[in-house]
């Protein structure tokens, strides 16, 4: 390739003063509308930045589809949290009737309210089972060692958070079959070792099943677990894109290390 000198900058082609560019014509505005707004948000947040480091990352060689369920389990959460706020804005937690009555309500008479209540409903069971199966491909893929023990730590947190949110949600349809599975479920946890009677005690509001147990478990189903969620989702995330994803297992080092080679020999 010939090199050439290089120009000098007295040479150079001086840049436009400020104004005295060709106006853009209409149709060029509009082509670079949206362009321009994220322009003037970045100039004054550097959000950019951040987004890079968060979505330009170097996957390692073979990754898959398994790498997907992660991103899969949260367009589930997504999903759960956007029907669930249109189905507070109609829910009563009212153990008199109301509770099963509003239910009753939103499926046969709200607009697209069956749809909704479906998604809700069918969305829960998609996500307690796409997080069992990233959970599986981590683990199967040695995604838990060093040096991402914590996001592991997280993750099962957020395994029993989903778990939280699929039996705090049970019970608000209020129906026969919620209110004894409830019982039950209550039960069960009244059994457990040391903290098990405070836990059920701490569910059920008081010596009784009652209003004030729909209550708290609709204040934990919609406010405190979800937000709870949300955060641990934020932070596993950021490790995630801080460590980068674990290479499959069955992929061998392709530069090996003479210092580590020398001393698996000694
Ligand atoms: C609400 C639940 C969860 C969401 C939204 C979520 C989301 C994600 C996403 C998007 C990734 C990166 C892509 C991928 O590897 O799939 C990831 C990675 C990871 N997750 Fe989760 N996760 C959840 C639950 C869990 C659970 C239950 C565990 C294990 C107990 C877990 C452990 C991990 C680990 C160790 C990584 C790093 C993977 C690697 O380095 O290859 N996560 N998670």
């Amino acid at each position: 390739m010939r090199l050439l000198p290089p120009i000098p900058d007295r040479l150079k082609p001086a840049p436009k003063r400020p104004g005295t560019a060709a106006p853009q014509k209409p149709l060029e505005l509009v082509q670079e509308a949206g362009i321009s707004a994220v322009d003037w948000i970045d100039e004054r947040t550097s959000l950019s930045g951040g987004l890079r480091w968060l979505l330009f990352r170097k996957v390692p060689k073979g990754t898959n589809w398994f790498y997907t369920l992660g991103s899969a389990t949260l367009f589930a959460f997504l999903s759960q949290a956007v029907t669930g706020v249109f189905l507070a804005m109609y829910y009563r937690p009212d153990v008199a009737g109301g509770a099963y009555e509003s239910v009753r309500y939103i499926t046969n008479y709200a607009f697209l309210g069956e749809f909704v209540r479906g998604m809700h409903k069918w969305g829960s069971s998609v996500m307690v089972i796409l997080v069992f199966l990233h959970m599986a491909r981590t683990f199967f893929f040695g995604a838990y060692k060093y040096p991402r023990e914590l996001n592991w730590v997280i993750g099962v947190t957020l395994l029993i958070l989903t778990m939280v949110m699929s039996f705090t949600g049970y019970l608000l349809p209020f129906d026969q079959r919620a209110y004894w599975a409830t019982i039950v479920g209550v039960n069960i946890n009244g059994t457990g070792p040391l903290i098990g009677p405070y836990l059920s005690d701490f569910l059920r509001a008081g010596p009784e099943f009652g209003a004030t147990t729909l209550s708290r478990f609709y204040a934990i189903h919609m406010l405190l677990v979800p937000g709870l969620i949300a955060a641990l989702v934020g932070a596993h995330l950021y490790l995630v894109a801080k460590l980068g994803t674990t290479a499959p297992p069955w992929l061998k080092a392709e530069h090996k290390e003479p210092e580590l080679e020398a001393k698996a020999k000694a």
